[in-house]
């Protein structure tokens, strides 16, 4: 592999943003400096001229479900439409999920892992875990040893078969889970008070209804729930997709109380909300948790400027327009949107152009704080010289319209159509190896790496 010289760009990482230099060799950061000269590097070396563009780690999207085969159908875009997406928008590495099916634990990671072969980014594996076993603690470390550093559970979609209803259970689960040193990931919306709305409603089951079916008051209830456990046990929690104020007010309560929580959230709750819904193409802003108020949403992006969250993933589930819109009750809708390719240019908008973070902060929410989260660090989600040569380049000053012709996704749409963003992905390297460049996607199938955990 050619190794490759980028000079003149803005580096950015956690702490700082500084020009300099950055040579790849051999797949990694060999060299990072405020000059490497073009007659100091050996033959054959690409240089790249990055004047005017950021040079950020490549991004980790640490929630996707590509090709997750669920409710009688499969997703929009397949791994290698994933990968490709990724690509075209900085992302280097995805942190998706091996559902937890009728085998054990490790038949099933194993089974997603091997579907994960034609990926063309890197990729993490967190392990559903939708019912407890007696032999639960053997289950979890035959999966940790594989490199799978964090499971997922869910407080709802009883429905479909992914609740732990009994507390004890949960308690053993997450018990099992923390000894081993994984990252406990749950999906928080409490299953009986969603019923009990349902069994009482009056009303349609239109998409502007979701959130009414569906309220913020689950989404606390819920964190109360899973945060009261991590405090009997002493444990450390993650959230993901946080949705609410009401949501975050739980987490502050938590924290107060002295129980430590990782919260992500994502694009979909920080910048839109459930005016989305309304209209015959309501369908299309389907997912769980449903879009809230332009308050929660200030709410979220001021804890995102604070501090209070620590990563922004996408939960990337993408549907196609006519699988979304086959129905127009939404306890049929096939829940979820795509995303991975839109994270940085929104955030890189909200950031910048609107003034409320800096590059750094957003290389913390979406390359360190995911990785450091799931054990990646700083192999990946770092620009240190030693690791992954994962690499954006990012032109700051491109405005741009989202729009169909715009986006990568076999879904066909894009959930923020219509709005300009500031920013766009010029080239992405995968371990030295450019991927995206100028708009042409250059991975090769099957060129992604499962990533172990703590590797
Ligand atoms: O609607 C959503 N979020 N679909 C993906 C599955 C999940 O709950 O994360
Ligand atoms: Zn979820
Ligand atoms: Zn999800």
């Amino acid at each position: 592999m050619a190794n490759v010289l980028i000079r003149n760009g803005l580096l950015v990482d956690t702490e700082w943003a500084r020009h300099m230099d950055i040579l790849i060799k051999d797949s990694v950061i060999a060299r990072i400096a405020p000059s490497i000269a073009e007659d100091s590097v050996e033959d054959g070396t690409t240089v790249i001229d990055a004047e005017g563009l950021c040079v950020l780690p490549g991004i980790i999207d640490a929630h996707t479900h590509y090709h997750l085969v669920s409710r009688g159908t499969v997703t929009a875009d397949s791994f290698s439409e994933g990968s490709r997406l990724a690509a075209f928008g900085g992302v280097t590495t995805v942190v998706d999920f091996a559902d937890d099916d009728s085998k054990s634990l490790l038949a099933s990671f194993d089974d997603r892992r091997k579907q994960m072969r034609s990926m063309s980014i890197d990729y993490a594996l967190h392990q559903g875990v939708y019912k407890y076993r007696e032999d639960i603690a053997k289950e979890l470390a035959a999966v940790k040893k594989e490199g799978v550093e964090a499971i997922k559970i869910f407080t709802t979609y009883k429905n479909v078969g992914y609740l732990v209803e009994k507390r004890d259970e949960l308690k053993a689960i997450f018990l099992e889970a923390s000894k081993l040193g994984m990252q406990i990931c749950i999906h928080c919306e409490d299953d009986a008070m969603i019923e009990e709305i349902d069994s009482k409603w009056k009303g349609t089951y239109l998409p502007k209804d979701h959130p009414d079916l569906r309220p913020s008051e689950a989404e606390a209830a819920a964190i109360r729930y899973v945060g009261g456990i991590a405090k009997e046990l002493g444990i450390s929690i993650y959230i993901v997709h946080l949705s609410s104020k009401a949501g975050l007010e739980a987490v502050r309560e938590l924290r107060n109380d002295g129980v430590h929580l990782t919260v992500e959230t994502t694009p979909h709750y920080l910048f839109l909300d459930r005016s989305k819904l309304e209209g015959p193409d309501g369908a299309l802003y389907v997912m769980t948790p449903p879009l809230r108020t332009a308050e929660d949403n200030l709410a979220l992006q001021e804890a995102v400027v604070n501090g209070e969250i620590q990563v922004v993933a996408t939960d990337h589930c993408s549907f196609t327009r006519g699988q979304k819109l086959s129905s127009n009750d939404v306890r049929t809708i096939y829940p979820g949107i795509p995303g991975t390719e839109e994270l940085l240019p929104l955030l890189h908008t909200f950031g910048l152009t609107q003034g409320h973070l800096s590059l750094s902060q957003i290389v913390n929410l979406v390359c360190k704080g995911p990785a450091k989260a799931f054990g990646l660090y700083p192999r990946k989600g770092s620009l240190k010289e030693g690791t992954d040569a994962d690499i954006c380049l990012f032109d700051p000053d491109e405005s741009w319209t989202i729009g169909k012709d715009t986006i990568h996704s076999a879904s066909g749409y894009s959930a923020y159509e219509g709005m300009t963003v500031t920013g766009k992905v010029v080239m992405t390297f995968l371990r030295g190896r450019l991927i995206m460049g100028d708009g042409i996607y250059l991975g090769l199938e099957g060129d992604g790496q499962f990533v172990k955990g703590r590797s």
